[in-house]
């Protein structure tokens, strides 16, 4: 895919100035309009052999809903565009904790909140992907800047598996080498 150099939501235009993370959902852009930053993510649909996809903005807009609901800490969503399929959200300018686990810079209150977060989700039925690549610590609170849940399953829960990457394991430093990170 050529990289765009602006993208509207809703008729207003942002100018793209990098590539935050391309992940199984969309591209996410590092946007600017009026002096002002944000995440600008725009759905994509490549195929993905591990997962099933629907309306995929309909689903994020519904799980943003879910997870607010919970008290889940998320980066606001501030615009929605269903015909372009794209959503503004606020920008954390922190380092994601996958950047962090592969410097072993994770800390203990991170830990602590994503087991809280991960006991109040399971309670209420619902896993998040808890992939490092989708948590940012803003202040003293780490936020999960993905929108996506689904319904609970052991086997995709934070300790069965999402903790795994959350520090320098084997199965870390093989994605990062995977993916040119290492
Ligand atoms: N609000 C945000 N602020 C800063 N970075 C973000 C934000 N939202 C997403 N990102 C970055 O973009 C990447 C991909 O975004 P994400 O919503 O997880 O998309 P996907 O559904 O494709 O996984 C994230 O891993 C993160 O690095
Ligand atoms: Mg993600």
């Amino acid at each position: 895919m050529d990289a765009p150099e602006t993208l509207t939501v809703n008729g207003r235009a942002y100018t793209l100035l990098r590539l935050l993370g391309k992940g199984k959902g969309g591209y996410t852009w590092l946007a600017e309009r009026d002096g002002a930053r944000y995440a600008l993510k725009q759905i994509h649909h490549e195929p993905c052999d591990y997962y099933q996809f629907g309306d995929k903005l309909a689903a994020e807009l519904r799980d943003y809903e879910t997870l607010s609901a919970l008290g889940v800490p998320m980066p606001r969503l501030l615009d929605a565009d269903r015909a372009g399929e794209r959503l503004l959200k606020e920008l954390l300018p922190g380092e994601t904790v996958y950047r962090l686990a592969l410097r072993n810079a994770v800390e203990p209150w991170h830990w602590e909140q994503v087991r809280a977060l991960s006991q109040t989700l399971r309670e209420a039925g619902w896993n998040i992907d808890w992939f490092p690549t989708n948590f940012i610590p803003g202040g003293d609170t780490l936020y999960y800047v993905d929108y996506e849940c689904n319904p609970y399953m052991d086997q995709w829960s934070f300790e069965n598996w999402g903790a795994r990457y959350w520090s320098r394991t084997p199965e870390l430093d093989a994605y990062a080498k995977e993916h040119g990170d290492l």
